[in-house]
Order: C-alpha cells, then sequence, then structure tokens
C-alpha cells in the first residue's frame, strides 16, 4: 500500500469536496489502486490543521466540515494563525493540493506554495489558476530543476477531461483548433436566458448558489475564467508560453436576450467559446461568445455542462461533453491527478 502525504491549502468549496472524496473513497482507494492518501495539514485563511504520521482523522474532519466550522479550531491539531508558507517551510508531504481562490494580480499565495512545494521535490496539484496562467515559464523552469510534477486538470475544466483527451487520447495527431465551452457558470446563466427568459442577475444569483461561480464571479462573465483554462490548453498541447495578454477576450455581459432570440430566431445558440486555432501558421487564441449552428457539437451542452471539441488531421473531429462545474467535479479532477501521479504515470 503506497502512503501519500498531502497538504491541502485552501479549504473552501473545492479543498472540502476533495477531502470529503478523500474519506468516501479511501476503500475503494486501496483496493483499486493501491493508494492511502493521508491528509497530513489543511490550511485556511485563518489557519491549519497539521496532523500526526497517521494523518487527520477524516471523520473528525468530516465533523468540523459539517458543523460549518474553520479547520484551525480542529480540536487536537488545530493550529489558529498558521500560514501555507509556513506549513509547507516547516512540513515535508509528497503532494500539494492547491485550492486556494484564483488571484490573477500576483498569484498569492497559491504561488509561494507551489514555488515552495516544489523546491521540496513535492508532486503539486492545482486547481488554481494564478500562478500558472501568470507564471507559466517560470514554473515549467522550476519543474525541470525540482524533480517535482504539476499537474493542472482541475484548473483546465475540471470533470470535463480536456488535456488528458488533447495530450493522450490524440497522440500522432496534428490538433488544427480546438473549441471549447471551458466556463460552467456563463454556459448556465446563457442557458437560463434562451430556455427560460430568465434575467441574467437572477441566471448569475443561481450560478452563485449553486456554488460554480468564481468567488469573484467577474472572473466567470468577463470571459477571464474561459481565457485562463484556453491559455493552460494551449500552452499544454501545443508547447506555447502564453500570457492573458496574448488572448482577446469577451465575456458574455454584452449578450442581450435580443441577441438569444434572435440567434434561436436564426436556428443557432450563443455559447461563450474559447478558441485555439491555427493560422497562417500561427496559433491564434481566442474568448468570444459566437452563435454556433444547430448542428454544432457544442451546441447542446447546456446549464453547467461543459465541452471541448479537437479538430484533427488523422481522427477528424472528437468532442466530449459533459463534466458539469461543480465542487466536487473540481474535487474529482483532483483525485483524477492523484491517481494518474501515483497509478499510471508513476516516474
Ligand atoms: N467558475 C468556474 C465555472 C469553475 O463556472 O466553470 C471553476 O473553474
Amino acid at each position: 500500500m503506497t502512503p501519500i502525504r498531502i497538504i491541502v491549502c485552501g479549504f473552501g468549496n473545492v479543498g472540502r469536496a476533495f477531502v470529503r472524496l478523500i474519506e468516501d473513497k479511501q476503500d475503494d482507494l486501496k483496493n483499486r489502486y493501491g493508494i492511502a492518501p493521508k491528509i497530513h495539514a489543511v490550511v485556511d485563511i485563518g489557519g491549519a490543521a497539521i496532523a500526526d504520521t497517521h494523518g487527520l482523522p477524516l471523520d473528525q474532519l468530516r465533523e468540523l466540515m459539517d458543523s460549518g466550522q474553520s479547520i484551525e479550531r480542529m480540536a487536537s491539531f488545530g493550529r489558529p494563525g498558521m500560514s501555507g508558507a509556513a506549513i509547507l517551510q516547516t512540513l515535508s508531504a509528497d503532494v500539494l493540493v492547491e485550492a486556494t481562490p484564483t488571484n490573477l494580480v500576483d498569484g498569492e499565495p497559491a504561488r509561494t506554495h507551489i514555488n515552495a512545494a516544489l523546491k521540496k521535490g513535492m508532486d503539486v496539484i492545482t486547481a488554481n489558476k494564478g500562478p500558472v496562467v501568470l507564471f507559466y515559464k517560470d514554473l515549467q523552469e522550476r519543474i525541470q530543476s525540482s524533480g517535482g510534477r504539476l499537474f493542472m486538470s482541475a484548473a483546465t475544466a475540471a470533470a470535463l477531461p480536456t488535456l488528458d483527451v488533447g495530450k493522450l487520447c490524440t497522440a500522432g495527431a496534428h490538433i488544427r483548433a480546438v473549441e471549447g465551452i471551458l466556463n460552467g457558470t456563463t454556459n448556465y446563466i446563457l442557458t437560463r436566458m434562451g430556455q427560460e427568459g430568465c434575467d441574467y442577475t437572477t441566471a448569475l444569483q443561481a450560478a452563485q448558489d449553486l456554488g460554480i461561480a468564481e468567488t469573484d464571479p467577474t472572473l466567470d462573465v468577463e470571459g477571464f475564467d474561459t481565457r485562463n483554462k484556453i491559455i493552460l490548453i494551449a500552452n499544454q498541447l501545443f508547447d506555447q508560453c502564453l500570457g492573458i495578454t496574448d488572448v482577446e477576450t469577451v465575456g458574455i455581459t454584452g449578450v442581450r436576450r435580443e441577441d438569444i432570440e434572435k440567434a434561436q430566431t436564426d436556428g443557432r445558440v450563443i455559447k461563450l467559446i474559447g478558441s485555439v486555432r491555427w493560422e497562417n501558421n500561427r496559433l491564434c487564441v481566442k474568448v468570444a461568445p459566437e452563435a454556433l449552428e444547430a448542428d454544432h457539437p457544442l451546441a447542446g451542452v447546456h446549464l453547467s455542462e461543459k465541452g471541448i471539441s479537437f479538430d484533427t488531421d488523422s481522427m477528424g473531429r472528437i468532442t466530449v461533453t459533459g463534466g458539469h462545474s461543480s465542487p466536487t467535479g473540481a474535487a474529482a479532477a483532483l483525485l483524477k491527478d492523484l491517481l494518474h501521479a501515483y497509478c499510471f504515470y508513476r516516474e
């Protein structure tokens, strides 16, 4: 049985859902995959909880979550005021799961967490897009010199497999273009506006109530979350180093109900699309609302479901849909990366 010591930074919707999954699936993880993940430490804004060698007791963690208490209050293990940076300096573990909110100004505190973990040779599994979008090149260099690995499924549309399909399932094919509905919140809003005539504000509030919108929903509706995901997908699949200024980005705040109704009359449906296309040997990446023809493979992707479609030279068009946005879906993507790291692609 391989024990895996995990430090979880960020104990909001996604960090909590990840800990719940580890508890719910612990027998399955042992029996099917031969791994025994241990939550070695959990850190949030007010402090941390740190385990002895056996990991934090998952039943106590669940009770704490169910009672809405913060992590630093955990009996026997709580450390009020202790930061992620301090934990990563003092503790050794195998994996950092980075699930703090995305910060697109300086990537903090996630950048400090990720850099410290890589410096120790730990693997990093991130749901946080900030540091990977802002400091992609720097991170690649750190990975080269660290021995740690970086996994980012949860940052690239989470439960919808994007990188796995683009890297592994299309190996040997040339990808000519990628189109994706990569943000559940905006797809949810556009669907509710189109199917029920719901107004924008009500639909956004409903997406926030579902826990799928970003802490700052501007990231969703202005297209920034889609932009961040398509940048990472482009960088990973096409060996690029694109940053946020390389991508023309238009969100959905300018889409009116009349636009949606007009598109419907023409047999089309408006979706927020992140795309990557080769044009004159140059990779063009953009985010914009597009009126898709009814037979487009992404036209039937509704509510918080997402989708990605690859146009390839030798495999034709490959489309994956589903993987709706939810904290559990994001946590499931973190768990998938953990299994990829320790069971499928162990180096
Ligand atoms: N806010 C995102 C979405 C989830 O709506 O898809 C995290 O990327």
